[in-house]
């Protein structure tokens, strides 16, 4: 078999997780302090590829580039793909071909994160050669998930879109592994009801065509980060594999559980209860930051609590009576309670936003 390459889709509109995806690519989005998109990265390049095209949107592209750079860094070459416009899973593969050229490839959804990664699954496409190898896993929910049938050999029959009546529990994951048969696939469906080229679709001709569609069931969790909740899920389960590391300045401050603190960070009487992450330049002062929380760089938590939330590089969180939780506050936002008369709520807050207050 040619060497494999890998494809990462970062482009898409983010809707979904707005306003954050206003200003930002979500797939820049820190989980436990870590872009997603760099999780995607670590993956191909544990699994020995080298070679990685990365797709990008015309309004996102320019600062996932900068973030993830030449590739150099994770152990790979990166090559930067520009889709001109969000047509659909199967039309970024199109976008990508003069990069993948006659290459097999695994594909991996840039807003997604796996457990145990991908290296099981690359290398039972290299022994197998099989023309697509997918990944599925039971969910208890299939049918808000495109959903895999199996023929009696266990092999794949039948692919579904969010079906009203699935019959299995196998969901597909962001995951797949392609032979060069995905390019003719492709350019035979048509636009799907919301006007993308559906990957769906294309597998399902490769399965049409009878060729070889098999089956690989994820062991680990598997998350796809598009929505808040998932994000927050997302930084819960990385957080439970969190090495304890405290490099920043602690005075009079509790720490309990795995913690890690980056160089630069100062926690002054404050509690920090893992697992939970701070960011370098951090300032945690008379505050509490709890379980499965993740505080970015320059961030400052002051005279409130915090937890189960993710906090994205210099904000401020200052003097509330209330806990925060489940709660996803972007770059550079400032919450806060202010002396200033009237007493009332005094907000700024961007499109698509969401508050809920006590
Ligand atoms: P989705 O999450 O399915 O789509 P989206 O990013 O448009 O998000 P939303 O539904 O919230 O509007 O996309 C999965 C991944 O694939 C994600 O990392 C974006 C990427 N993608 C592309 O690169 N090109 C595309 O045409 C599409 C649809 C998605």
């Amino acid at each position: 078999m040619r060497d494999l390459k890998g494809l990462i889709l970062s482009g898409g509109k983010g809707t979904r997780l707005r306003p954050i995806t206003h200003t930002s690519a979500k797939q820049l989005v820190p989980v436990a302090n870590k872009p997603v998109l760099f999780y995607g990265i670590e993956a191909m390049a544990a699994a020995g590829i080298r070679e990685v095209g990365i797709v990008i949107a015309p309004e996102t592209g320019g600062e996932i580039r900068a973030a993830a750079g030449d590739g150099e860094r994770f152990g790979v070459r990166i090559t930067y793909i520009e889709q001109d416009a969000p047509l659909g899973l199967a039309h970024a593969v199109l976008t990508a071909e003069p990069f993948l050229e006659r290459s097999p490839f695994v594909m991996y959804l840039g807003d997604n994160l796996l457990r145990d990664g991908i290296t099981d699954l690359v290398d039972a496409f290299r022994a197998e050669e099989p023309d697509a190898l997918i990944l599925l896993t039971p969910v208890p929910d299939p049918h808000n998930y495109g959903v895999a049938e199996l023929d009696g050999g266990g092999r794949i029959a039948r692919l579904v879109e969010k079906p009203q009546h699935p019959q299995t529990n196998l969901a597909l994951v962001g995951v797949y592994m392609f032979s060069p048969h995905i390019f003719e696939a492709a350019r035979a469906i048509e636009p799907s009801g919301r006007g993308e080229l559906e990957i769906t679709d294309a597998i399902q001709q490769l399965v049409d065509r009878s060729l070889r569609v098999d089956p690989h069931v994820v062991q680990g969790w598997w998350k796809d980060t598009g929505q808040v909740e998932d994000m927050l899920e997302a930084n819960r389960l990385i957080l439970d594999d969190l090495a304890e590391r405290v490099e920043g300045e602690l005075v009079e401050t509790r720490v309990e559980g795995r913690v890690a603190i980056a160089p630069g960070a100062r926690l002054e009487r404050a509690t920090v209860r893992g697992p939970a992450v701070v960011g370098a330049g951090s300032v945690i002062r008379d505050a509490y930051v709890g379980p499965y929380t993740a505080i970015g760089e320059g961030v400052r938590i002051e005279r409130c609590e915090i937890e189960h939330s993710i906090v994205l590089a210099d904000s401020t969180v200052e003097n509330l009576e209330g806990r925060i939780e489940a709660s996803l506050i972007g770059r550079n936002v400032r919450v806060g309670r202010s002396p200033a008369l009237p007493r009332a709520y005094r907000l700024v807050v961007g499109d698509n936003a969401e508050i809920a207050i006590l």
